[in-house]
């Protein structure tokens, strides 16, 4: 298994190139499951999660026709071939967003239920509501979720999407795609808001589809009976700009992105000013800003909560518990979408921040200086908290177990280091015991 092992204490300095988004390329990728064109998609991330989702498409006949750097077209050609292998969907829960699809084009899909993951239970009730109030059958089978469509196809309906933790963003991405070809008026109401939500609908809508409302709480889908192949660019990644804003703060260092979507990214914006951290951006498209990222000596500690978009994203919320360890004061941080998701805080914990967690709030105390240890990457986005931590610990850190960042990131050691970071990628079997960290 590869292992980063990090030498603490470099300043970074220099430009990068935000990448297309992971969260918006993934249901994307599997719009071309509603139509008999071929769909080209452009500024695809490569990612595990990426790999795993094109091999889950070509099981379902739906292949990619052509690749270039970046580019994936891909191409329904066999309609037939429905069910979404548990082997796939339980290393990838993204998976579930070929249900929608599936089930409104072909009138059948068969996916395994995703299992839970290390940032909690992750239902996916509301998936299910949302399509059954479209007419699907939903029935379960063996760990498969078996949707079935009437005769005369889906039929639009009024929703509510909200559940205990608020809109879904997957959830809405499966009802809205298959609302696209049902009969008649869909709303739903409590839909996501997310961006990666309004990539989805531009996306649908340069296919023929007729939505109004992406971005609000209120979607309204007029169901068209087909729709069109099309081209179109994946919109940049807002998680991997901030990951990098605040690698470039807790190293205090001077870095500017290029592609850089801080439309999208306003309440990171003001959350990182309040903490010292400068952002100039230029440019006029701002979904794809160049943001100069400079960062004061001394943090000033925050209090946020995860939220719903345009609220404090959770995925986010490691690499800035990372960052604020080193604040000049306390900080609180509420985790309000994925109450269990705190991996990190042991792992923090054992490079000497002062952290305590109660139910899901953490106080961050800040400390004057992190020491180098080995850690244990846990799930993608607290892999990408320690790697900033380690990058501003003093000596060593092995962080092992990196697929899971690999999962998120493109080659994260390789982007850092050309930014003055001192990553290596290394097999673990090469490493001395005690720097390998925890077992499985
Ligand atoms: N929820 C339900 N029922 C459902 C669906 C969700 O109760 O049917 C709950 C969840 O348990 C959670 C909340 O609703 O408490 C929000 O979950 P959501 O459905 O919005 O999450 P998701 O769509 O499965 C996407 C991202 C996650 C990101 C969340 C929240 C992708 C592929 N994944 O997941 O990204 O954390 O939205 O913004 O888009 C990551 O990139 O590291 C990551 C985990």
């Amino acid at each position: 298994m590869d292992t980063f092992v990090i030498e603490g204490g470099r300043r970074l300095e220099g430009k990068l190139r935000i990448n297309g988004s992971k969260n918006a390329a993934l249901p994307l990728m599997c719009v071309p499951l509603l139509t008999d064109e071929p769909v080209t998609l452009r500024d695809v991330p490569n990612l595990a999660d990426i790999r795993s989702l094109r091999n889950l498409l070509a099981e379902l006949g739906c292949v990619q026709t052509g690749e270039q750097q970046g580019m994936m077209r891909l191409h329904t050609q066999d309609p037939t071939k429905s069910h979404a292998r548990y082997e796939i969907v339980r290393t990838m829960r993204a998976s579930i967003s070929t249900l929608g699809p599936m089930v409104a084009k072909r009138g059948y899909a068969k996916v395994s239920m995703p299992g839970g993951c290390a940032i909690g239970d992750r239902p996916v009730d509301l998936h299910l509501r949302g399509l059954a109030a479209l007419g699907a059958e939903i029935t379960l089978d063996g760990g498969d979720i078996i949707a079935k469509a009437p005769r005369k196809g889906l039929q639009g309906a009024t929703i509510f999407l909200g559940g205990q933790f608020g809109s879904t963003v997957l959830g809405t991405a499966n009802v809205l795609c298959a609302a696209t070809l049902a009969k008649g008026t869909t709303v739903i109401e409590s839909a996501a808001c997310e961006p990666e939500i309004v990539d989805l609908a531009n996306l649908l809508i340069k296919m023929g589809a007729r939505i109004t409302g992406h971005g609000s709480p209120r979607l309204i889908v007029e169901g068209v009976e087909k729709l069109s192949g099309v081209d179109y660019t994946v919109m940049a990644d807002r998680i991997e700009a901030g990951t990098f804003m605040l690698a470039a703060a807790i190293t205090n260092g001077d870095i500017t992105l290029e592609n850089c979507p801080i439309d999208a990214m306003l309440v990171v914006k003001d959350k990182l000013n309040a903490m010292g951290i400068q952002l100039a951006v230029t440019g006029s498209d701002l979904l794809r800003a160049t943001v100069r990222v400079t960062s004061a000596r001394t943090l000033k500690p925050v209090e946020f909560t995860t939220q719903p978009h345009p609220g404090f994203p959770t995925d986010l919320q490691a690499q800035m518990m990372a960052t604020l360890t080193l604040a000049d004061g306390n900080s609180v941080i509420t985790e309000r979408i994925f109450p269990e998701r705190f991996m990190h805080v042991a792992e923090l914990s054992r490079m000497g921040a002062r952290l305590m967690r109660q139910g899901p709030t953490v106080i961050v105390s800040g400390v004057r200086k992190l020491v180098g240890a080995p850690v244990m990457a846990s799930d993608l986005r607290a892999s990408a908290g320690l790697v900033l931590a380690g990058m501003a610990a003093e000596g060593t850190t092995t962080l092992n177990r990196v697929y899971h960042l690999d999962r998120g990131y493109e080659r994260m050691e390789d982007r850092l280091t050309s930014l003055g970071a001192n990553i290596r990628r290394v097999d673990d079997k090469d490493l001395p015991s005690h720097l390998t960290g925890g077992a499985d």
